[in-house]
């Protein structure tokens, strides 16, 4: 899968624009605050159907202006198709598949796939539990619907849950009450669980072998999926209900997939810990390209990888190999000075326009 082409019309700092892309290695260069991190959320938007920074997606609407568009052009292995997204500071977003809008945006996941990584990509690896849960949902729901749905299901109910716990009802009434709710949270953890834990053995050999890769063989990458170790769905609710005591006293659920984790270890080493800046940095960036790797094993396509600003974080070495590493796969990177003599396409943007769109040999 490619993306060939995109159009941008009063999309932050760019009015109208019109970028022409290559197979391999598209390098966007300028200066900054010129429009290179914008130009790559709006492609990812596509992707996933939101931004990977604004909480309110009105913003990305320039603000001369009252609507906003993006529109992707992509090239499968058989046919073509494109990706619309139109915002409006008056209604919801309207996103269309080749033209037709869609109604949910679980209609979008597959249709464009990629992969995105910046260095705030960084916070996978230090910070909390929540970030590596959100690497697992996004990417497991672009290969698996039934995934998307099953989780939406689960949050929910977890909702519901969470809502009993706090209401006043006398200690029977909620037990019978937890009843349902425990047998229906139980069924969906039991599943997600299953999910993630499989997306994790088949991230972790591919995640080692590109950490290997950009470290030249010199750090061995393990991770490894924490979470709910229980194996029935009857085993699960007795968790849930020998916590009840606990569960009210904190007035939330306490245990399930909600709480779920990764642990990432160089040389079996905590990296979230015990990590260097540049080891964690690395780390996040693998487990980016073990990312690719599934999508591609999945889809039976490979996804497009965008990556912003990562060639100013990493030492020389591990810059070239991961150029290197890039080199069969589309990929769209950004960066404020770039003089690799290789083979591709040099992108430079100023003040949201287009100034070159050219090879670079
Ligand atoms: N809705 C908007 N309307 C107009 N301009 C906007 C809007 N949203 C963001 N911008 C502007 O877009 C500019 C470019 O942002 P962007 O993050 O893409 O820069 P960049 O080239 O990635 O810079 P850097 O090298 O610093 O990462 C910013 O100066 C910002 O003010
Ligand atoms: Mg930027």
């Amino acid at each position: 899968m490619e993306i060939t082409k995109l159009q941008l019309y009063s999309y932050r700092n760019y009015l109208s624009c019109e970028v022409n892309f290559d197979s391999g290695l598209n390098v966007i260069c300028g200066e900054n605050a010129q429009g290179k991190t914008n130009l790559l959320e709006a492609v990812y938007f596509c992707v996933v159907g939101k931004s990977f920074r604004a909480s309110r997606e009105k913003e990305v609407i320039n603000l001369n202006s009252d609507i906003a568009k993006i529109k992707v052009y992509i090239k499968k292995d058989i046919g073509e198709s494109t990706v619309e997204i139109i915002f409006s500071r008056k209604q919801k977003k309207t996103i269309k598949i080749n033209g037709i809008p869609i109604k949910k945006i679980s209609e979008l996941l597959g249709e464009f796939n990629g992969v995105f990584f910046s260095p705030d990509e960084l916070k996978l690896i230090k910070e909390s539990p929540e970030d590596r849960r959100r690497f697992m949902d996004i990417d497991i729901s672009q290969t698996s619907k039934q995934y998307f749905y099953l989780l939406s299901r689960y949050n929910q109910i977890l909702q519901n849950r969470n809502k009993q716990l706090k209401a006043n009802i006398s200690l029977a009434d909620l037990k019978n009450i937890m009843k349902i709710w425990n047998e229906q949270l139980s069924e969906c953890a039991l599943k997600i669980a299953k999910f993630r834990q499989n997306f994790v053995l088949t991230l972790a050999p591919y995640a080692k072998n590109a950490h290997s890769y950009l470290t030249d063989g010199k750090e061995d990458l393990s991770i490894e999926y924490v979470g709910i170790k229980e194996n029935t769905k009857q085993e699960i609710i007795n968790v849930l209900e020998k916590n009840l005591d606990k569960d009210l006293a904190l007035g939330y659920t306490s245990y399930g997939p909600h709480r779920d984790d990764i642990k990432v270890s160089i040389n079996n080493v905590d990296v979230r810990t015990f990590g260097s800046q540049g080891q964690q940095r690395t780390c996040a960036l693998s487990l980016k390209l073990a990312e690719l790797n599934i999508l591609e094993n999945v889809t039976n396509t490979k996804p497009v990888l965008l990556l912003d600003d990562v060639l100013s974080e990493l030492d020389d070495n591990r810059k070239k190999r991961l150029l290197e590493y890039c080199k069969n796969t589309q990929t769209l990177i950004t960066c404020t000075e770039f003089d690799y003599n290789i083979n591709c396409k040099k992108i430079i943007i100023k003040n949201g326009n287009i100034i070159q769109n050219e090879k670079n040999q």
